[in-house]
């Protein structure tokens, strides 16, 4: 029998958001069946990371404390899926795909491209926090290489030009 996570383990979190937090998850719960909110861990880390900015071992406890799970199991799932960013990241993400067919067509050239232009390496934000840039494996859209994801939007079809301008146009 797994130990649920303690509350205190969240107190470095602000309490507002906790608060805010709390009352999307609410939401979200009445989709699960009382004794199976477990199951809701993907929706709660994706909730935690849009409220807190990213999922902190402070938001894997606080999803883990919430669904009444071990912390050890929210870890598990935010580490395990790379749409969960588990280090702070900047304002935008930009997800480049190097798998075999994105790669193929001209994907790690984009990768390496943004990150000679934003002089950063992989996973590194730039100093003024606007920019992350990630590697990232099959993004599913393998049709149409070489892929990249922004901010949760997918851009496909890519040549080095079309990045220019999406990163270009990032605020
Ligand atoms: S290999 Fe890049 S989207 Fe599949």
């Amino acid at each position: 029998m797994t130990k649920p996570a303690s509350v205190g383990a969240v107190e470095e979190l602000p309490r507002e958001k906790i608060e805010h937090f709390d009352r999307e998850l609410q939401a979200i719960l009445k989709r699960y069946p009382p004794d199976r909110k477990a199951a809701a861990m993907l929706p709660a880390l994706r909730l935690g990371q849009e409220v807190f900015g990213y999922a902190s071992p402070a938001v894997q406890r606080l999803c883990a404390d919430r669904l009444g799970v071990s912390a050890a199991r929210a870890e598990e799932v935010a580490t395990f899926y790379v749409m969960f960013h588990t280090e702070p990241v900047g304002a935008h993400v930009v997800e480049v795909c190097t798998n075999v067919s994105c790669s193929l067509c001209g994907g790690e050239r984009i990768f390496e491209y943004l990150k000679k232009k934003l002089a950063l390496a992989n996973g590194q934000t730039t100093r003024d926090g606007r920019i992350t840039v990630r590697e990232v494996e099959c993004l599913g859209s393998c049709g149409t290489a070489p892929a990249m994801l922004v901010d949760e939007e997918m851009y496909e079809r890519l040549d080095v030009q079309k990045v220019e301008q999406i990163v270009g146009g990032l605020k």
